[in-house]
């Protein structure tokens, strides 16, 4: 009986333990093969008959308490195990969310989607042409002959004799129609470079979008439709288009093309310069000696052109002040377009 006193005592004490570990090692230490609880039935055969009995009724008394209170123990010690990894895993949902940094398309570059689109949608294929071109597309066969006073408007980046940057994407006609037989609807997007001093307004790179329709029966009016369909859809349906008399060698005629102000609405204000109108670039029927240099019969055969400012497309639509903004990569620019 002292016995079980003591290890019941010994017990009491070493369940205080606070390792799952230990607790294991304590129930084998009572419970086990050769554990202290075990040992002690061993003793069961010294005792007197009439002890028997009660002893080993204390003695199974002792095991189901040690057994008992290990189970239980090990439940709190589990229930405690549980809630550390819990809070270690604690997720504060009122935090504000990790931002992730986001590029996006160059403002430039979604414009110039946008003018695709437009004209996809009008039955226009793109073309593409070099931006290192020869003085041959840019200039001859666009009816400007060498001593022509027009290249002087085009002030000209040479890298070699008759090897140029392109001044303009009117060079994608002459590809295109050497190409391609009429009918013939094309639109081309691309980089151009003149010798321009920069200021709010000239960038020595800039693009411009030419469109091209030669076909039989085409007429001013033809290019005039288109063009007031591409400004709608671009600008609005309350804008309109002007033409005024205008001299490109590889047009006739040609005209000048304007729309109407859209920040004004052709009032007049700072933007149009108070003339109620913007400036967009050159078109024009397409000049007979151009499509005989490509062996497109001008007999049978007419066509209208037009070569439009990108940027400036871009900075009436989106109000952009300044052509500079669009190479300076200032994040505080560019991201107002995302
Ligand atoms: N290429 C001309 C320019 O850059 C614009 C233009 C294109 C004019 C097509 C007429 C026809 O100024």
């Amino acid at each position: 009986m002292k016995e079980i006193e003591e290890i019941k005592k010994e017990f009491e004490e070493k369940i205080k333990t606070k390792s799952i570990e230990e607790l294991k090692k304590v129930e084998t230490h009572f419970l086990g093969r050769k554990g202290k609880v075990v040992d002690l039935f061993k003793t069961l055969k010294n005792a007197t008959e009439e002890n028997r009995k009660n002893i080993g009724q204390q003695i199974n008394d002792l095991k189901s308490y040690v057994e008992e209170t290990i189970s239980k123990r090990l439940k709190e010690l589990e229930e405690i195990e549980k809630n550390k990894l819990l809070a270690n895993e604690r997720i504060d949902i009122t935090l504000p969310g990790i931002r992730l940094e986001t590029g996006g398309l160059h403002i430039l570059s979604k414009v110039m989607k946008e003018v695709e689109d437009i004209f996809l949608s009008m039955g226009f294929d793109v073309m593409t042409g070099p931006e290192i071109e020869s003085d041959y597309y840019n200039f001859e066969a666009l009816n400007i002959p060498e001593f022509h006073p027009a290249r002087d408007m085009q002030d000209t980046f040479y890298l070699a004799k008759k090897i140029l940057l392109r001044t303009q994407t009117s060079p994608i006609q002459i590809r295109t129609m050497e190409k391609y037989k009429p009918p013939i609807r094309i639109i081309a997007i691309g980089r151009c470079y003149r010798r321009d001093a920069i200021d709010s307004s000239h960038s020595p790179i800039f693009h411009q979008v030419e469109g091209l329709v030669i076909d039989k029966n085409v007429s001013f009016s033809s290019l005039k439709g288109t063009l007031l369909e591409f400004t709608k859809k671009m600008f609005g349906e309350e804008t309109k288009i002007r033409f005024s008399p205008s001299y490109f060698p590889f047009v006739e005629p040609g005209a000048e093309t304007a729309i109407s102000c859209v920040i004004c609405k052709g009032k007049g204000c700072r933007v149009c310069k108070y003339t109620g109108w913007l400036e967009m670039g050159g078109s024009g029927m397409v000049h007979p000696n151009v499509l005989k240099n490509v062996n497109i019969d001008p007999e049978e055969y007419q066509g209208f052109a037009f070569g439009w400012g990108v940027e400036r497309i871009a900075m009436i639509k989106y109000g952009i002040p300044d052509i500079r903004m669009f190479l300076q990569n200032d994040l505080r620019f560019l991201e107002q377009f995302k």
